[in-house]
């Protein structure tokens, strides 16, 4: 009997579970949909005119050419080290070990700007230096300065915008001239930063240049108030002028000079903090803040070791200035999270690659050992 009572209540449920199953597929599917698109979104496939970190390093590819192994900026350099003595001053304005007074092992990494590891060393080329702090307990401040003293491009967007722009033209072999004008038109706080720029003397060399971290941070205390800041490193080695003269350099004189100066005897800098005031902008690298404000020497920086991009420990370092200790802050600068991002896509790709040999050998460096 209750077979018979059973057998038509299931056939009325195969219906009603088909329809639930089919409902279940349907929803999975969507799901699925929605995390595709998801992926193709942040991927920036769905959106071709935002700029994402891969577009923005192929367009530095573009520009420079793939070079495997190298960064796709910056990609000529050699590998230093050292150590940061701080003499505690900086502990007033941030609880970060590296302001504790003492000494902090430091690996770095001298550069040129641009992706082209074997070009020529010029005077007007921009000067990089990438330094990490290697701090008690495992934590690490890595931070990355050129030799300017404001950086042209409020934006990421601008900055690659000039990549684009830059592009040499294949029949000309150089940028589209009316390309470049049409752009600094849209960007007049660029033509004022390259015044700022061109303004500055150029020192000799490496060691004698002042690097500028540009990029406004917040320093947050023991007591958790914090204040805005621009770090400098200034040189201790005596400030010597460019040579204006247009003889032939040769090719690696930058680096040559660098290696024969650190084997003479170690390479010395200030720390300096500049402190910004309520009102500095924090968002805006192409405008100095006012002259006066105060600055801080927290401590001096000493290297006495330079090593070829082959052997140096800085060749698998991603200077991305995020990276961060407690008590050193990001500001609201849009370039800091566009650098971080950039940079990370770089380091992806030529960690990728099978590296070649870089054109400053180990040779090179330790010729006077
Ligand atoms: C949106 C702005 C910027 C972009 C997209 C950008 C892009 C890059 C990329 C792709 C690299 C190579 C990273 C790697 O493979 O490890 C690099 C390296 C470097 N950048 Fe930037 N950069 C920007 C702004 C700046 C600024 C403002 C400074 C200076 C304050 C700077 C200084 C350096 C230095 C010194 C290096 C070489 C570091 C090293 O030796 O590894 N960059 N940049």
């Amino acid at each position: 009997m209750s077979t018979y009572l059973e057998a038509p209540v299931e056939t009325e449920r195969r219906p009603l579970s088909i329809a639930i199953t089919v409902a279940r597929l349907a929803l999975i599917g969507v799901a699925l949909v929605v995390v595709a698109g998801a992926f193709a979104y942040l991927g920036g496939w769905l959106s071709p005119n935002n700029l994402t970190p891969a577009r923005f390093t192929d367009a530095f590819e573009r520009v420079d050419g793939v070079h495997a192994g190298f960064r796709r900026n910056h990609a000529k350099g050699v590998g230093v080290s050292g150590v940061f003595e701080s003499n505690g001053n900086g502990a007033r304005f941030s609880k970060a070990a590296v302001f504790h007074p003492g000494r902090v092992p430091v690996v770095g990494r001298f550069s040129l700007s641009g992706g082209q590891p074997d070009v020529a060393d010029g005077a007007d080329a921009v000067r990089g230096l990438g330094l990490q702090f290697n701090l008690p307990d495992g934590e690490v401040w890595r931070t990355a300065m050129i030799n300017l003293p404001v950086f042209p491009f409020r934006t990421p967007e601008a900055f690659y915008q000039r990549l684009v722009a830059s592009k040499p033209d294949p029949n000309t072999g150089k940028p589209d001239p009316a390309a470049v004008q049409a752009f600094l038109d849209r960007h007049p706080e660029i033509v004022q930063a390259m015044n700022v720029i061109k303004g500055q003397p150029l020192a000799s060399g490496f060691d004698n240049s002042t690097f500028h971290g540009l990029n406004a941070f917040r320093l947050v205390n023991s007591t958790g108030s914090s204040v805005p800041v621009r770090w400098v490193l200034t040189p201790m080695q005596p400030f010597e002028a460019a040579s204006t003269a247009s003889s032939v350099q040769d090719k690696n004189y930058l680096f040559d000079a660098l290696i024969a100066q650190i084997h003479r005897q170690p390479l010395r800098w200030q720390l300096i903090l500049v402190i910004g005031q309520p009102g500095d902008p924090t968002h805006d690298a192409t405008v100095a803040w006012p002259a006066g404000r105060e600055r801080v020497d927290v401590g001096t920086l000493t290297l006495d070791r330079v090593d070829a991009e082959d052997t140096s420990a800085a060749t698998d370092i991603n200077f991305d200035p995020l990276v961060l200790p407690a008590g050193i802050a990001p500001s609201d600068d849009p370039l800091l999270s566009a650098r971080s991002a950039v940079y990370s896509q770089s380091f992806t790709r030529r960690e990728g690659e099978a590296k070649q040999p870089s054109p400053i050998t180990p040779a090179d460096v330790h010729r006077g050992d």
